[in-house]
């Protein structure tokens, strides 16, 4: 009784997307046993938690999910609260299914000068993204993977689109350049020459060319997107916390390291982790014929 009133409480300060997004609301009908609000007042994003998954789902839609200051600090914050969360196993972003968003705001930057940007250390704190432990998976959709949007997508660990996905890095348009990471970690996964072409002149690229390039892992129907990023994102937490934690780092290092220091690194993460009693678990389970109960130490 007091449980369903707590719920019923919660879903109540919950600001969901209008009702157009119908993978959304599909989600939640489906998830009504799992489902939890934990959302603090953001402006900007929505945050909800199904079994295990922080979900975080951009909500600026008039302004097409436009990544500004204080949208990006609401995304730390709730990466950093998921991150700290142990009932969580892995955290997914998303857009809608129009827009996952259309880059860095704009309108933000149009008096934007170079001791100002330069002072406040402008989009370094986009960068926080990078220190989450547990796996970040991007869920896009739609027309505008765009600028910081790609930018944000590609800072996750694993990146599933719906078919209709375009993703960009149109800085050049603006008289910019990518500045979150774009000319780097799109360089590393599709090449030199793709790289210069797409950045170089403001093209799109369409999800079936990214999951060909490897930059998206998998390439869903529109409505379908969502919700495999989040059974993917229950299927790493259905795992050792510390194990998956290690799993991510030892993979992140290859885009650091040469890869006589990457896989020393990694030789060194594997032998530390037969102390974990999770994996004496792993192993026994293993042998015994039985499934592991993961205590997460
Ligand atoms: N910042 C701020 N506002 C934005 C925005 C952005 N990046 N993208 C769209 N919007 C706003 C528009 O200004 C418009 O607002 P109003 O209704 O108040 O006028 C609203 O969202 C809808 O946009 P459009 O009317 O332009 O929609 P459209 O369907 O005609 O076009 C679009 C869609 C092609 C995505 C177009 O909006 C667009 O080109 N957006 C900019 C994309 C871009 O250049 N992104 C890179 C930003 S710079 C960056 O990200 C730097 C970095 O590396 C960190």
């Amino acid at each position: 009784m007091l449980v369903s009133l707590v719920r019923s409480l919660s879903r109540q300060r919950i600001r969901v997307p209008v009702s157009r997004f119908s993978t959304y609301n599909a989600l939640r009908n489906n998830s009504e046993k799992d489902y939890k609000s934990d959302a603090p007042n953001y402006e900007s994003i929505l945050t909800e938690s199904h079994d295990k998954v922080g979900l975080i789902t951009l909500n600026r839609p008039k302004a097409l999910n436009a990544l500004s200051s204080d949208l990006f600090h609401e995304v730390n914050d709730a990466l950093k609260k998921f991150d700290n969360d142990p009932s969580i196993g892995a955290i997914v972003i998303t857009g809608n299914e129009r827009v996952f968003s259309a880059g860095a705001d704009i309108k933000e930057m149009l008096n934007q000068t170079f001791a100002n940007s330069y002072k406040t250390n402008f989009l370094f704190h986009w960068g926080e993204i990078n220190n989450v432990r547990k796996p970040v998976i991007a869920a896009v959709n739609g027309f505008a993977q765009l600028g910081g949007g790609c930018e944000l997508a590609m800072s996750c660990d694993v990146i599933y689109a719906g078919e209709t996905a375009k993703f960009g890095q149109p800085e050049i348009k603006l008289g910019l350049i990518p500045g979150a990471g774009g000319t780097q970690r799109l360089t590393r996964v599709v090449g030199k020459s793709k790289a210069m072409e797409i950045v170089l002149s403001g093209r799109t690229f369409t999800a079936q060319e990214a999951e060909q390039w490897g930059l998206v892992s998998k390439v869903f129907p529109v409505s379908e997107v969502l919700e495999k990023a989040i059974e993917l994102g229950q299927e790493f937490a259905g795992f050792s916390q510390p194990v998956v934690q290690a799993a991510k780092e030892s993979v992140n290092a290859a885009y650091e390291l040469s890869l006589r220091e990457g896989c020393h690194f990694e030789r060194r993460i594997f032998q530390a982790l037969f102390s974990l009693n999770d994996s004496k678990e792993g192993k026994d389970a293993f042998a015994n014929k039985r499934e592991p109960n993961w205590t997460h130490d």
